[in-house]
């Protein structure tokens, strides 16, 4: 959202007759993210949610000085997530639902995550110069996850907040009413196992994920109530074959984690794991093919040079994955926002 100053005439000097909003806008646009971070991880958005506070209680409650709720105040008002009502100041609708803690498909933990793992211009540079995941220091980060139990639940709660609002578009829009066993592979919270079960009650789902994230899936399974049909299962998607038994495979932001050739082996093995008749789903935030956006999947790119070894999916790529791996019948279904899944069968 745009303030009303972004809509008055700009006055260019005629020294300099090339605009440069575009680029001041990109290079000031990383100030954005920095202020909901803060405000996230400070609690801000959580303390309006319940209402127009006035001016002093939102200082003393956040314990900011005043110079500096002021500049968050006007900050946030700016960008549209800080709403002034005539007693006070309140959160935005889409503030609240989606930058408060705990509430359902809230992007909190996602956003939260950027105070410790910001994706800064440093962290860019270390990463285009390695070309591998720089985000813990160059250690790999799903080994970091299985040392250190605080990263892996930090990682997962995150996800967890990535997918959950997705997961829902996939439980509406795509059809799973003939599967009945469902492995959720490197599933992470079950944050797509949770909806898809919920969505198809005679549907099981395993959630195959290393065995630092198995009780944290645990944990989400149980506080969604899905325990009977939804279970969490250890294992290596790379040192083990794909458990047998399953009618269907799930790949949520799975290939955008690694190269296109482990992409490759990936769909390989889900189709040697599965029967005639078996179905693939993959679940990525994509770019449309002629590179032609969404921006904000084509900027998805920066995180995987970041965090992983992958990259963002191009339509016609994950199409011709699929194809050429056996699968028959592949269809690209927009299922919610930036969110897509490509899926087809074993013939
Ligand atoms: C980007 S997250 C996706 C989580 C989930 N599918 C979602 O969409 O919310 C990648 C997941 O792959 C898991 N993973 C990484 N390496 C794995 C491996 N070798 N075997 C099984 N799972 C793995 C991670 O622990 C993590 O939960």
């Amino acid at each position: 959202m745009t303030g009303p100053a972004d809509r008055q005439e700009r006055f260019n000097p005629g020294r300099f007759p090339i605009d440069d909003q575009r680029v001041y806008d990109a290079y000031i646009a990383g100030r954005k993210s920095a202020a909901i971070a803060a405000a996230v991880r400070a609690g801000l958005f959580d303390l309006l949610a319940g209402g127009a506070l006035p001016f002093d209680r939102i200082q003393s409650e956040m314990g900011w000085s005043r110079r500096g709720t002021r500049s968050m105040l006007d900050a946030l008002t700016a960008m549209g997530f800080v709403v002034i009502a005539a007693d006070g100041f309140s959160a935005s609708a889409d503030a609240v639902a989606y930058l408060t803690r705990g509430a359902e498909g809230s992007l909190w933990g996602l956003v939260d995550m950027e105070v410790d793992s910001f994706l800064s211009p440093a962290a860019l540079l270390e990463a285009l110069a390695k070309d591998k995941a720089t985000v813990y220091g160059g250690e790999d980060p799903w080994k970091a996850h299985g040392a250190d139990p605080e990263k892996a639940r930090a990682f997962t709660a995150a996800m967890h907040s990535v997918s959950e609002r997705p997961a829902a578009g996939v439980a509406e829009r795509l059809d799973l009413s003939a599967s009945r066993r469902l492995l959720d592979v490197g599933g992470g919270s079950g944050a797509l196992s949770i909806a898809l079960a919920r969505a198809n009650p005679e549907l099981e789902c395993v959630i195959w994920d290393i065995p630092a994230v198995c009780p944290i899936a645990d944990e989400y399974v149980r506080a969604a109530g899905c325990e009977g049909r939804v279970r969490s299962e250890a294992g290596d998607m790379f040192a083990e074959d794909y458990p047998a038994g399953f009618d269907t495979v799930l790949l949520s932001q799975i290939l955008h984690d690694w190269s296109f050739e482990t992409g490759a082996e990936l769909v390989a093995k889900a189709f040697a794991a599965l029967p005639p008749g078996g179905r693939i789903v993959i679940h990525e935030k994509l770019v449309e093919d002629g590179d032609s956006g969404p921006l904000a999947n084509q900027l998805v790119h920066l995180d995987m040079l970041v965090w992983t070894e992958g990259q963002q999916y191009r339509v016609n790529e994950l199409t011709e994955l699929l194809e050429r791996s056996g699968f028959a019948g592949v269809e690209r279904l927009r299922t919610a926002g930036y969110w897509s899944v490509v899926h087809g069968a074993k013939p």
